[in-house]
């Protein structure tokens, strides 16, 4: 739980081309990204002070937004400049970058035409998820009955608010239930991910991931697959019947904000920590502070 609100904290935010103080970065309640979901966002992680992957994670916030069918006023380049100076102003040396794109209040309508968009960034420390304990010893997921919907329901590959709503869902439901996340299936019955991280189940020495067809196909999913490729290992991309956890060694999650997260247990299943999934967190770990190319 955070202990200062989100919105009275001390600092700076970036908002349609101002710098403008922490607490006056407000937007209008009639918002059509508030009612209607026009809203796509981001996450970027800062590592020693740099923010990781930053352009990357500028062009995706433009493809989903393009993806809703709205085009953002500010190129990729621009807006990693902007990331780059609120971490700076902020001082920030280990901590999350949150750049979010939104329709604006010139009309409560279901329909986004003509609606102006407005994008802002903010950034503060924020060094992990999880606890530093659940980050050696693994966290629990609970099988959701909320499920990714299919690509012809939702604009799956966008980072859109609006299908957060899900994840909140099920998230919340994880949790009264004890667990520290959910696992979400895909409109067909197969593996998917957790509410904000990519799957990877470690089987036979082999890593084995979920095709990312209804699914954010994350930035930390692909850094991961190219490690393990560099380190020699099998991966393969293929449909997963949740089955199959029962044959796996290891689970570990892969996102911006969780890194490479060990599972320790799928409903009552349990995994080990064991050394292929601490293999690529040491890998992803000394790659993001830029110690190299992640080799070992
Ligand atoms: C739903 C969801 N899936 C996957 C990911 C992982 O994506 P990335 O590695 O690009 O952060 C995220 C986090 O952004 C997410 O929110």
């Amino acid at each position: 739980m955070t202990s200062i609100p989100f919105d009275d904290r001390d600092g700076t935010i970036w908002v349609d081309g101002a710098f403008v103080p922490w607490r006056e970065a407000r937007l209008h309640v009639l918002s059509h990204g508030l009612h209607y979901g026009g809203a796509v966002f981001e996450g970027v992680r800062v590592y020693g002070g740099q923010p990781f992957k930053s352009v990357e994670h500028a062009e995706r916030l433009r493809a989903s937004a393009r993806e809703m069918n709205f085009e953002l006023p500010w190129s990729a380049a621009e807006l990693d400049a902007v990331t780059r100076e609120i971490v700076s102003r902020g001082q920030i040396t280990d901590g999350y970058v949150r750049p979010v794109a939104w329709r604006g209040s010139e009309q409560i309508s279901v329909s986004g035409a003509g609606s102006s968009v407005h994008v802002a960034v903010a950034a503060w420390e924020w060094p992990h998820v999880f606890s530093d304990d659940a980050q050696e010893s693994g966290i629990r997921l609970r099988t959701s009955r909320w499920r990714r919907p299919s690509p012809e329901s939702a604009p799956v590959r966008a980072k859109a608010a609006s299908l957060y709503a899900i994840g909140t869902l099920a998230r919340d439901e994880a949790e009264a239930d004890g667990f520290d996340d959910a696992l979400l299936l895909d409109h067909r019955g197969n593996l998917a991910e957790a509410t904000g991280a990519n799957l990877f189940l470690v089987i036979d020495g082999e890593l084995h991931t979920p095709v990312p067809d209804g699914f954010l196909d994350g930035i930390t999913r692909q850094t991961v697959i190219a490690l393990a490729a560099g380190l020699g290992l099998t991966v393969r991309v293929r449909a997963i019947d949740p089955a199959e956890l029962a044959v796996a060694d290891e689970v570990f999650l892969t996102g911006t904000a969780y890194e490479v997260q060990p599972v320790r247990a799928v409903d009552a299943r349990e995994f080990t920590v064991g050394g292929t999934t601490k293999l690529l967190a040491e890998a992803y770990g000394r790659l993001v502070r830029g110690e190299g190319d992640g080799a070992p």
